[in-house]
């Protein structure tokens, strides 16, 4: 009777102490995707191979990948957040000139690392060691496009990916 009364305080005691600890993990893990995108001038010279290395060697994992020529009508609406700037109607002109790989990455603040792996949008002002200061030929001719914010990964996702597309979820 008493065995049994213990047994089941411990088993509670356990089940806690496991919840509190994948509580804390999940929240100490800020488990995020982002939208890459590898740009005309990138595909253009193959390295789309070469770009993914950049990912995976700072543990980001590319959980879902396709190759596109997008349309006008989809880039327009893609960049719809620069519909004003000067830049534009280039910017469009750029990104259907040639294939993309579009691309889902996860990983611990995926957002953010992998700003952080492209380097500056302009490849003048990019740090040694990421993918623009290494492939990029122009602000415009970047090489690569990634979310700068949790609702733009969303959106940007969405925009090229359904729910089963992702795997690895
Ligand atoms: P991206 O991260 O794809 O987001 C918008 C793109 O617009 C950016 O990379 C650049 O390639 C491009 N861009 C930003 N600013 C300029 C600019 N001043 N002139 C031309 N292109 C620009």
């Amino acid at each position: 009777m008493m065995n049994n009364k213990f047994l089941t305080i411990l088993v509670f005691i356990i089940i806690g102490i496991s919840l509190a600890v994948m509580l804390s993990n999940n929240r100490k893990n800020n488990m995020q995707y982002t939208l890459s995108i590898i740009k005309p001038d990138a595909t253009a010279r193959n390295l789309t191979a070469d770009i993914n290395k950049f990912f995976t060697d700072k543990s980001l994992t590319v959980v879902a990948q396709k190759e596109l020529l997008l349309s006008e009508e989809q880039a327009q609406n893609f960049y719809i957040e620069h519909k004003n700037r000067p830049f534009y109607g280039g910017l469009v002109e750029y990104m259907t000139s040639g294939p993309v790989v579009v691309q889902v990455l996860k990983g611990e603040d995926a957002i953010t690392k992998n700003r952080e792996i492209m380097g500056a949008t302009n490849p003048k002002n990019a740090a040694e060691g990421t993918i623009r200061k290494e492939f990029a030929e122009s602000l415009e001719r970047n090489s690569v496009h990634g979310s700068d914010s949790e609702e733009s990964a969303k959106r940007e996702i969405s925009f090229f990916f359904d729910y089963d597309e992702v795997t690895k979820k």
